[in-house]
Parts: C-alpha cells; sequence; structure tokens
C-alpha cells in the first residue's frame, strides 16, 4: 500500500474477526512503528502487548468494575470536559457510529452494551498498553512521545491488513490493566490499542469519520502566495 492509501484508507476498527494475530507480526508493526520522532530521541515508551487469558482477564475485570460502579482510574490528566466545538465533534462521531450500529438514541439498553464492548476493548484478539517510565512524568513531552508511536501504530498495521482502535476506555480501570499485564509500578500508562482483524460484516468498520478542513486548522503566514 502507498502512503496515502494507508493515511486515508485507516479509520478506526470496532469489530474483529475471531482469528489470532502471530506475535512476530505484532513484533514488525511495533520495529516499524518505533521509527517515530521523539523528543531528543527520548523513545520514552514501553509496550505491554497482552492476548488470550491475559487479556481476557483484563476484560472481566474491566467490565466488572465498571458494572460495580468503580471509578475509572485513568493515570493521567483529564482536564475540562468539551463544549463547543470539540463536544459537537465529539457528538459527531457517537452519531455516526450508533446510526451504523442501527442504535436509537433513547435505547439505553444497546447503548449500555456498547459502552461495555469498550470496556472489552471491543473483543479484539490483541492489546497493546502503552506506558512510559514514571521518572519522566509531569512533563507533557513523553504523553506527545507516546501518541506519535501510537499513530504510527495504528497506521503500520493497517497497511498489513490490521485494524485497531486507539481504546482509552480499556485503561480505565488501570489497577486491572497494570496487574493483569505486569506493568511494574515504574510506569506510568498512557493508554491501549486494540487490534486483530477486521471483520468486514461489522456495521461500524464502514464508518467513515469527518476531519475539519485545513483551513479551520492551518494559518498560513509569510508565502508568496
Ligand atoms: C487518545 C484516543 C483515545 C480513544 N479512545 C477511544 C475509546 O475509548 N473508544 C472508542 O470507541 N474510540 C476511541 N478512540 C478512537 C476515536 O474515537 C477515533 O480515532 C476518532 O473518532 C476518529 O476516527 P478514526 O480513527 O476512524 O479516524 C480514541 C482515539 C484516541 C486518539
Amino acid at each position: 500500500m502507498n502512503f496515502d492509501d494507508v493515511i486515508l484508507g485507516r479509520r478506526s476498527i470496532r469489530g474483529y474477526l475471531k482469528k489470532p494475530v502471530p506475535k512476530a507480526l505484532v513484533r514488525e508493526v511495533l520495529e516499524i512503528a518505533m521509527r517515530a520522532p521523539t523528543s531528543l530521541n527520548t523513545q520514552p515508551w514501553n509496550f505491554y502487548v497482552v492476548a488470550g487469558d491475559v487479556l481476557d482477564r483484563i476484560r472481566k475485570g474491566n467490565v466488572e468494575r465498571n458494572l460495580a460502579g468503580v471509578p475509572h482510574s485513568r493515570e493521567f490528566r483529564m482536564g475540562p470536559g468539551y463544549e463547543g466545538a470539540h463536544r459537537e465533534r465529539q457528538i459527531g462521531i457517537a452519531k455516526q457510529l450508533f446510526a451504523a450500529m442501527g442504535i436509537a438514541r433513547e435505547d439505553k439498553v444497546a447503548r449500555d452494551d456498547w459502552v461495555l464492548r469498550g470496556f472489552r476493548q471491543f473483543d479484539a484478539p490483541v492489546s497493546i498498553v502503552i506506558t512510559y517510565d514514571k521518572s519522566i512524568q509531569g512533563s507533557d513531552i513523553a504523553p506527545f512521545d507516546c501518541g506519535g508511536v501510537v499513530n504510527c501504530i495504528v497506521n503500520t498495521a493497517w497497511s498489513r491488513g490490521l485494524g485497531c482502535v486507539i481504546n482509552s476506555q480499556g485503561i480505565m480501570q488501570s489497577p486491572v490493566v497494570r496487574a493483569e499485564a505486569g506493568i511494574p509500578d515504574d510506569q506510568v500508562i498512557q493508554t491501549c490499542i486494540a487490534m486483530g482483524w477486521p471483520d468486514d460484516s461489522f456495521p461500524a468498520n464502514a464508518v467513515v469519520s469527518t476531519r475539519k478542513s485545513v483551513d479551520e486548522a492551518a494559518v498560513f503566514r509569510g508565502f508568496p502566495d
């Protein structure tokens, strides 16, 4: 696949075939994605790649804790809730996904089920938990650098036929993830990526999210035009 096809074709995948992903292929994806640039070439990321029984125990723990109302315990600041254009975009993608899945606005059961799917990491066969060293926690640079490699992972995976969704829901119950994935206390959990072979019959996988225009995002100055 050429670069533009990967970037323009990739979309978040939330339904997976029940087909394992070879460990060697995940290694290959990581090897390429780790060419991502980082501040001072610090490469602060670490990856805890989980599958099989380990991932199933994480899903189970996530779901049980959420159903029991255990407060979320993300290991990063959330800032204020989204408002204005950000909130509109958040609602926009939710509407697209619910429309694709045939979930009506008033159908609380189906909506709750969708949320739980997220906590189950959409039943993907693989999850990559991205962490960085606690010794550098406090600077915004390490999370920024982790974002860079995460973007490379999802695009590299796509170039090899694998689908992903970056999945904050998967690490909201961080003690479960930490215990089952064997993440030591000197690591900060940043996010996780659900990964697997896309199920093309899963309606939400066809959703193409919108983007604001370059004119809305970019200011150009000093160009001759
Ligand atoms: C940091 C981050 C966290 C995300 N967390 C979730 C999540 O918890 N659940 C989910 O369904 N999608 C999640 N997503 C996927 C976004 O909803 C998705 O990337 C966005 O709507 C754009 O769609 P696209 O990836 O198909 O282009 C997350 C994406 C990012 C970058």
